[in-house]
């Protein structure tokens, strides 16, 4: 198990540590599957990974993404929507085909159906090289919420109080915040070849370090990352 943990000195630091660390991934192969996150956090890195690509430092016209999830019924056209969040925060401004870059599909009739075909394209562009996570407050990662058992596979799932709140900032009122969304399962996670896990601020700092050195429970959905054989942390105050 190796767990290497990085604390720089602001938000940028972070973002440019991020970015680098997603680039080298890259650079060394240039075909990577990459698994993405959203939120502020990866706003940063995001922008500087922009632009890196701009000074011609990363190419990736052969990269594969896989996002961590997708808000039920909220479509790609929706400003709230993850899809619209990564074109407008990294595909738009990087030389990926948007056919590479791969969300659930928050408007299915049938999010049943939908979470198994996530699944099964997971399963034929996987394992994810290196995996991107943020973490909630609350410890869960992409849409794993706290609970009484971990989920491995791709699945729907009723958002917690907690994150329905901290996610109301983005909209205009807490109850235009979708209450359900698409994520990909633990087993998606923790079958990634690498980890990069970021956070900033004061109070990611706490549950960083619950999930990190407290007890591994599905009650801190990233305390699993514990057992990770290939983690990097990397936290700004
Ligand atoms: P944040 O969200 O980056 O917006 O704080 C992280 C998360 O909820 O996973």
């Amino acid at each position: 198990m190796k767990m290497n943990f990085i604390k720089v000195k602001d938000y940028n630091a972070l973002s440019v540590h991020a970015a680098e660390i997603i680039c080298a991934q890259v650079n060394s192969k240039p075909n990577s599957v990459l698994g993405l996150a959203t939120g502020s956090t990866p706003i940063g890195a995001y922008e500087q990974i922009r632009e890196m690509y701009k000074r011609g430092e990363v190419d990736f016209s052969a990269v594969k993404t896989i996002n961590l999830d997708e808000y039920v019924g909220l479509s790609p056209e929706n400003a709230q929507s993850y899809r619209y969040f990564m074109n407008n925060q990294l595909f738009n401004g990087i030389n990926i085909a948007k056919e590479n870059t791969h969300l659930p599909d928050g408007m299915s009739n049938t999010v049943d159906d939908e979470c198994a075909r996530y699944e099964r394209l997971i399963d034929s562009l996987g394992p994810i090289d290196l995996q991107l996570l943020g973490i909630g407050n609350n410890g869960h990662i992409g849409f794993n919420e706290p609970g009484d058992f971990f989920i491995k596979e791709c699945h729907c799932t009723q958002l917690a109080a907690k994150t329905i709140e901290a996610n109301s900032r983005f909209f205009d009122t807490i109850d235009e915040v979708p209450k359900k969304a698409i994520t990909v399962g633990m087993g998606t996670v923790m079958a990634a070849k690498k980890v990069l896990l970021i956070a900033a601020g004061k109070e990611k700092a706490e549950i960083i370090n619950k999930a990190l050195t407290g007890k591994i429970t599905p009650q801190v959905p990233a305390s699993i990352l514990q057992f990770h054989a290939d983690l990097t942390v990397v936290v700004s105050p």
